[in-house]
């Protein structure tokens, strides 16, 4: 196990009706400027439940911010800051609601242009404080610090992570997972699977505690996709499914570990290229990794393999390329394409990905192993 440094400051505030609690949390001189997306909020009632419990407040609305938020909507956000001096913002949305929050929280202090941040020319500063309302359990980005932002108008999207900006809470209340359409429950499902594998198919350096944690969450998630996927899903499955979101990329399974977010970085040229769902483009990218770096990753496939799909039988190649058949197979039973073509992408994106990851320097995955060459291997296999 690797030597780490662990620390999550975000506040937790979990279960059916905690919406109520805003008030607790944020003082009532507070001038606060609300977040959100397309409009979703207003046809499930949170939208109502947000202002009920905040009743009174100095609250500025900005709406409209889309799914994979746009430097250009956010830029107009952090203009409305400045210019109100907000003490606070609370994001009321998913992944890209909380994300563009991040990113304009950051923004609001700072003199240049925060893109400079997304492309390494200038460090994150201190964020105005933020906390959260979810309403798409997937990203985990209500218990962490990173953020990814795109730019429709140069096709990019990139990350950031910034040290000191965490949600100050966040309330996760599993009811708002009734009104997701399938689409967004497969993303959700497929986004976590990859969080979780990301910090798990790595190497095999004895890091119990994480491995069996990482199998805990893709189990549970084999086994509540069927129920998630009904129209009058459950409860607990909400509940269990919100809950492994945030423990996906909260920090909690990545102590000690190495990592590979190849796949999320591959992934996010497919969306910035072609406009696909973050999660499709995982399902897509995921089974390529695993065949292309199965020697690297041997240890981990097998050890998945026998754990989550009880494989026990056959050569180590028969043992991973069934693992690897289980994972597209488990994909697609959520109703994710998992090829390239199947979404009418070829050899050319292949082609800009590879040139934009050499021109980058990019080497990508654990101790850089998942090298540009290794990235067209990937995408070629998925086509
Ligand atoms: O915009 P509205 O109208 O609210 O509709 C949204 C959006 O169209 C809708 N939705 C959200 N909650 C709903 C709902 N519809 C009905 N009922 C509800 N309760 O769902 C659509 C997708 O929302 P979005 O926020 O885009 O989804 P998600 O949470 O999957 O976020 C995706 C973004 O997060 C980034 C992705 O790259 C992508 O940009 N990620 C952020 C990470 C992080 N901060 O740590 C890590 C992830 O790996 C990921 O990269
Ligand atoms: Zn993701």
């Amino acid at each position: 196990m690797h030597n780490f440094d662990f620390r999550n400051p975000t506040e937790l505030i979990f279960g059916k009706g905690q919406i109520a609690k805003l008030s607790e949390r944020i003082g009532k001189g507070t001038k606060i400027l609300m977040t959100y997306g397309g409009g979703s909020i207003f046809r499930n009632g949170v939208y109502d439940q947000v202002k009920k419990a905040l009743e009174g407040y100095d609250i500025i609305e900005f709406g409209g911010i889309e799914a994979n938020p746009d430097y250009d909507t956010l830029m107009k956000a952090i203009a409305v800051c400045k210019e109100n001096k907000v003490d606070m913002i609370l994001a009321v949305g998913g992944g890209s609601v909380i994300d563009g929050t991040k990113f304009i929280a950051a923004g609001a202090n700072f003199d240049g242009d925060p893109w400079d941040f997304l492309i390494g020319k200038a460090p994150v500063c201190k964020a105005i404080p933020f906390a959260t309302v979810l309403t798409l359990p997937a990203t985990a980005s209500e218990m962490n610090n990173g953020a990814v932002i795109s730019r429709r108008a140069t096709k990019e999207k990139y990350a950031f992570h910034n040290p000191d900006g965490f949600p100050l809470f966040s309330i996760l209340d599993p009811t708002v997972v009734f009104s997701l359409p399938q689409r967004q429950i497969s993303n959700g499902i497929v986004d976590i699977y990859a969080h979780t594998f990301e910090q798990y198919l790595t190497t095999c350096i004895n890091t119990k505690v994480m491995d069996r944690w990482a199998e805990g969450l893709l189990q549970t998630l084999i086994e509540l996709a069927p129920e998630l996927l009904k129209d009058d899903r459950s409860y607990d499955a909400c509940a269990d499914f919100m809950l492994t979101a945030t423990m996906g990329l909260n920090g909690f399974i990545a102590m000690g570990v190495d990592e590979d977010w190849s796949t999320h970085m591959i992934g996010h040229e497919l969306t910035a290229l072609h406009g696909l769902d973050h999660g499709v483009t995982l399902a897509i990218v995921f089974p390529g990794v695993m065949s292309v770096m199965r020697k690297e990753k041997q240890g981990k496939l097998l050890q998945y393999g026998e754990r989550v799909w009880g494989i026990r039988e056959g050569s180590v190649d028969e043992r991973i390329d069934e693992a690897i058949r289980k994972t597209e197979q488990f994909f697609r039973s959520v109703g994710m394409k998992t090829r390239l073509s199947e979404h009418g992408i070829g050899q050319e994106t292949i082609d800009t990905i590879v040139k934009r990851f050499r021109d980058r320097h990019w080497k990508l995955g654990e101790g850089g192993i998942v090298t540009p060459e290794k990235v067209e291997m990937i995408l070629k296999e998925r086509l």
